[in-house]
């Protein structure tokens, strides 16, 4: 019995493996190139998609976004806010170019050049830059600008605008001398692959920060805070670059200062620690500061589109870090841009602002260096207890001392920041806010330290 049993099942299988090899002939026999071609072409098609996929989540975030922002467009009645601005500034706008126009559009600019030269290091001369394009909602980022300032001679406002739209412009020049209107004047349509259609914004913010730095950089200043349209700022932004420029420009281990925390939600933050701030392995942007040295690095290679996930890959950021504020010094209120939509509803416009005025001048914030930071930071960090996220959601920790919750893959942090209302988001493989993988936040009432293991290795690129 046996061997016939063999027999019909090895008989089976050649007349499957027979049956598999014609269909495979007979449609090997039926392609034609021109199919042919266009599978190929789908199969390139999808790898793309695939690549630039694990390139950013984010990206196809914003993509999805979009289309919602576009049905949402159709069917919204929300008005534009008002065309008026602050104070005594309503008169009729001057006419469009006060100076005569130059074809690099950086008309404006000369008053700055003896200007600069009479900042130092204790009281250097920031020039903040506000990128800007169609919102009319800019005079919102203006106005606090401009009210918070503490000087107009130390923080020149410089206004950036691509876009070419009439109404902002007319809109930044109401602001008269307190602010200086520059021009991209590339208003060249940019060519792009047709899948990448949808990502044009990106390449036109690319294409114009890359003008304006470069331009504002020209002047001779040290350093500059970069501003976007649709910022509010806290009533200290300007104290707190100013209180942290000093480390920026001697620990070559930071390259930026940034008022953003990407976990600044209320209920994640701690409402009395309007002084703490830390160092972060996460670009933050969102209103922040760069010195010329580090614009002179990245010039020559400046990407042609998604300047901020370019910015976090390891061969621009070298391990260097961001100081970030516990409280956020900016806020965003632009739903309706780039990318937002979903995004803003989901977190962004969660952020609270911090209200309280710290006099970041007049602190010590040297613990902010390496050389002392890293130390004081991994031992409060490694010395807390450790307690597991059900016994922190549940509120069974005994302590009210900071404590720790341990994470080792990739999936339990994304487990765990998602149960805790964190980003659980990574680009390059650093998680939001993290400083050697650690994750801070407030809850309940204490301090938790989101924690990968002690003899932590550094960031893995696969996580995204
Ligand atoms: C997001 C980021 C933003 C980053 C941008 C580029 C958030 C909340 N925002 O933009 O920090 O710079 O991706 O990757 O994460 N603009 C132009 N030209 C244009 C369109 C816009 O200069 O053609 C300017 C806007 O005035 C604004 C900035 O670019 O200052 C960002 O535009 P926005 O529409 O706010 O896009 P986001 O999705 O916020
Ligand atoms: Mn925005």
């Amino acid at each position: 019995m046996r061997p016939r049993k063999t027999f019909l099942i090895a008989a089976i299988l050649v007349g499957w493996i027979f049956t598999t090899y014609l269909i495979f002939i007979k449609n090997f026999k039926e392609s034609n190139p021109q199919r042919d071609q266009s599978i190929l072409q789908k199969v390139h098609y999808l790898e793309q998609n695939i690549h630039f996929a694990e390139e950013s989540r984010g990206r196809l975030y914003r993509e999805i976004i979009n289309i919602l922002q576009k049905e949402e467009k159709t069917t919204s009645t929300e008005a534009l806010p008002p065309v008026v601005n602050n104070v005594d500034l309503i008169e009729v706008p001057a006419p469009i170019a006060e100076t005569p126009p130059k074809p690099d559009g950086s008309s404006g600019l000369e008053k700055f050049q003896q200007k600069y030269i009479n900042g130092d290091v204790n009281s250097p001369i920031i020039p903040v830059l506000v990128f800007a394009c169609n919102r009319l909602s800019v005079n919102k980022c203006l106005d606090d600008l401009i009210r918070y300032r503490p000087r107009a001679d130390q923080f020149p406002i410089i206004v950036s605008q691509d876009c070419d739209d009439e109404a902002t412009r007319t809109m930044i020049l109401s602001y008269k001398e307190n602010v200086t209107l520059i021009r991209q004047p590339d208003q060249s349509d940019i060519t792009v692959l047709p899948k990448e259609k949808k990502y044009k914004g990106y390449y036109k913010i690319s294409r114009h920060y890359g003008w304006a730095l470069k331009t504002v950089f020209k002047q001779g200043f040290e350093s500059i805070i970069i501003v976007e349209d649709d910022l509010s700022i806290a009533p200290d932004f300007y104290e707190y670059f100013l209180g942290t420029y000093p480390i920026l420009k001697k620990d070559q281990s930071l390259w930026c200062i940034s008022a953003w925390n990407d976990n600044g939600k209320e209920g994640l933050i701690d409402g009395a620690a309007s002084e703490l701030l830390y160092r972060s392995d996460f670009f933050p942007g969102l209103g922040w500061m760069m010195t010329k040295e580090l614009w002179e690095e990245l010039e020559p290679k400046w990407p042609k589109a998604f300047w901020d996930d370019w910015i976090r890959q390891p061969e621009q950021r070298k391990e260097r870090a961001c100081i970030r504020p516990e409280l956020p010094r900016t806020r965003t209120f632009g739903k309706v841009g780039v990318s937002n939509g979903l995004f803003f509803d989901k977190h962004l416009k969660y952020i609270k602002l911090s209200e309280e005025f710290v006099s970041f001048t007049k602190m010590n914030l040297t613990y902010l260096h390496k050389s002392i930071y890293d130390d004081m930071f991994l031992n409060a960090v490694y010395q807390s207890p450790v307690v597991t996220l059900d016994e922190l959601k549940r509120g069974l920790v005994k302590t009210t001392d900071p404590v720790r919750v341990a994470y080792l893959t990739k999936e339990q942090y994304k487990r765990i920041t998602k149960s805790l209302g964190l980003m659980d988001d990574f680009k390059s493989g650093v998680p939001r806010t993290a400083y050697h993988g650690i994750v801070s936040f407030f809850y309940n009432g204490r301090r938790v330290y989101l924690a990968p293991n002690v003899n932590w290795k550094g960031y893995d690129l696969t996580w995204s």
